[in-house]
């Protein structure tokens, strides 16, 4: 079938593409970078997309494509490192760039034409370190940002295109727009493939994987996991689907009975629920380095659903295992092959990868995004409530409870200081990011001053630009005289009293925004505790954002009003120093801290 063929070199981004691509209505195929020219034709690609991905195109064990691609007569479209790869083949030249972008740039629309037609100067996502400092002949340039000056590129006569930054992203104003141009304008493409479609594609799939074996899913309450265990459930019948939810100790307060009642009460009739708590806080008593604690958690579930199958006497080769994995989780995870490991998610970790490699696992949505996600448990019928909850990740809150351990060494020459330069001071702990599609573990700076959003976004995006050691900016919102921003001398791990510390003031803060009806329009909103301050040696990071797809993602500007309120609700607890507002967007943060 016709189709736009995307070459993966390894982005965030790759399957976004494809998405926004079957948004459009027009089929798209993935496919790894050795695929050979001759393969794209016999395939029936009518386009072609060389995506982004975390390697510079000047290093030797760089991944490349099948130069033959540009002599097949087909449209191309080169986006990030895509974009610099056609530079480089095309014999052109890409350097590191003077000035990094990550994140919110301006493009300038030198050339409306073709990829661009119609396209209105305006704010571009970027995520790169190079950039491409020589035209290929016969190409031009059709835009550019103030510290790019080739940011969009064009070879009108032999339909090649290049865009150092991302359509694919929400966040590029008109990206939509300029992937249409590609797809349907200059590529030609028909309309015909739709999300209905989806839901039997997917049912036949369950059948077929599951063959004679049943499914034992384990579900969190979040939307992910109930479409899964109503797909699940759809394909195969009640008595075939055993639902686990396993209450790990790090949710929120009050939150396991609630999913329970929600579950019951939206139908799922093979439900059961098992407090492993005891479990779960024995490993993690201690560990303090983050893809640790998500290593264990993750080994930590599998060993518990084990447990629970032995004790049920359920035969392992008639039993399968169904994860509601969506498709964030396996590409952060670093799951495609140039891919960089942002952070492992809890059902990515290799005791599951393993079990996947043997075809013992079931994962009905695994190739979908969360608003699709939303669409396709729209369309099943479960409730509004259920398909408009928060995302809440697998591990919980251990994630968003920091903790130090005085004996690890810290790679800043001048140790793991409060330090003060210029305008901001630096914090003394660490927190994962995603720059040029690889993983950062940086550390924040802070910063005082009004409430002005949009300088507020300005001087973050400039900082961590600029600053190799830093990947998040944070509003201070109860500045004092003195500030003091320490850790505590004898360190601090996850233990009950900070799970249950962090689960009031998680609870207070949800209560004030539902008070204030903001939910709606906050897409998620975790409450980061970090063993930073001077009297308690514990602060609250608020962060809220806004996103569409959880793959990049905006701070939520709060009203000063409710967020002069929370800090206040914070405070009165007594029990912490300092309350923080996360000012990054993503890139360069990740949406969760660890
Ligand atoms: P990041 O922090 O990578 O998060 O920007 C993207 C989305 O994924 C959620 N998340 C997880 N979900 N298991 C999950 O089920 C995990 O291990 C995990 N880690 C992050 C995160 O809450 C956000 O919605």
């Amino acid at each position: 079938m016709e189709h736009i063929a995307i070459i993966d070199f390894g982005s965030q981004y790759t399957h976004l593409i494809a998405r926004r691509i079957r948004e459009q209505g027009v089929l798209s195929k993935i496919y790894l970078s050795d695929i050979p020219a001759h393969g794209l034709l016999k395939g029936k690609a009518i386009g072609i997309i060389l995506s982004g991905g975390p390697q510079s195109v000047y290093g030797h064990a760089s991944p490349k494509v099948d130069p033959d691609i540009f002599d097949l007569g087909i449209p191309v479209l080169g986006l990030c490192y895509g974009h610099q790869l056609m530079a480089h083949l095309q014999g052109g030249e890409v350097k590191p760039g003077a000035v990094r972008e990550y994140g919110r740039a301006r493009l300038e629309v030198r050339h409306a034409q073709d990829v661009l037609s119609g396209i209105p100067s305006g704010t571009v996502w970027m995520s790169h370190g190079d950039s491409v400092t020589t035209l290929p002949q016969g190409f031009i340039a059709t835009g550019s940002t103030p510290d790019c000056p080739i940011a969009a590129m064009a070879n009108p006569k032999r339909k090649f295109y290049g865009l150092q930054f991302h359509p694919e992203v929400h966040h590029t104003e008109h990206g939509n727009a300029i992937l249409k141009n590609f797809v349907c304008g200059i590529c030609g493409a028909e309309k015909n493939w739709n999300v209905e479609d989806m839901i039997d594609d997917i049912v036949t799939n369950i059948k077929k994987t599951a063959g004679s074996r049943n499914v034992f899913l384990l579900v969190s309450g979040g939307v992910d996991s109930s479409v899964a265990f109503a797909l699940c459930t759809r394909a195969l019948g009640p008595d075939r689907v055993y639902g686990l939810y396993i209450d790990t100790g790090f949710m929120r307060l009050n939150e396991s009975e609630e999913i329970k009642a929600s579950l019951e009460k939206a139908g799922f009739k093979n439900l059961h629920v098992l407090d492993a708590s005891a479990t779960f806080y024995e490993r993690l008593a201690g560990v303090c380095d983050p893809e640790e604690k998500r290593a264990i958690i993750g080994q930590a579930f599998l060993d518990v659903k084990n447990q629970t199958t032995e004790k049920l006497g359920l035969n392992p080769d008639a039993w399968i295992l169904g994860q509601g994995t969506i498709y964030p989780d396996t590409i952060e995870t670093g799951a495609t092959r140039h891919a960089d490991k942002i952070k492992t998610h809890h059902n990515r970790v290799d005791a599951i990868q393993k079990l996947i490699d043997e075809g013992k696992v079931i994962e009905p949505i695994a190739d979908f995004y969360k608003d699709e996600v939303r669409t396709i448990g729209t369309l099943l019928g479960l409730t509004h409530a259920m398909i408009n909850r928060h995302p809440f990740p697998g591990p919980g809150l251990a994630i968003r409870i920091l903790c130090h351990d005085p004996k690890q060494k810290s790679p800043l020459p001048d140790g793991e200081r409060v330090r003060v330069r210029g305008e901001y001071t630096i914090l003394p702990i660490r927190s994962v990011g995603v720059q040029g599609d690889n993983r950062t573990y940086a550390h924040p700076a802070v910063l005082t001053g009004e409430l002005d959003w949009e300088a507020l976004d300005e001087k973050a995006s400039t900082i961590t630009n600029k600053e190799k050691t830093i990947n998040r900016a944070l509003l201070l919102l109860n500045p004092s005289n003195k500030p003091a921003f320490r850790l505590p001398n004898g360190g601090r791990t996850l233990t009950r009293d900070r799970i249950k510390l962090l689960q009031n003031i998680d609870h207070i803060v949800h209560q004030e925004i539902a008070d204030a009806g903001l939910y709606g329009q906050i897409w998620q909103f975790p409450v980061v505790l970090i063993p930073v301050g001077h009297a308690h040696f514990e602060s609250i990071i608020l962060r809220p954002i806004v996103s569409q797809e959880a793959m990049t993602a905006h701070f939520f500007r709060m009203p000063q009003d409710v967020l002069a309120a929370i800090t206040e609700k914070i405070l009165a607890t007594g029990s912490i120093d300092t309350v923080f507002y996360d000012i990054t967007n993503k890139p360069p943060g990740t949406i969760e801290w660890e």
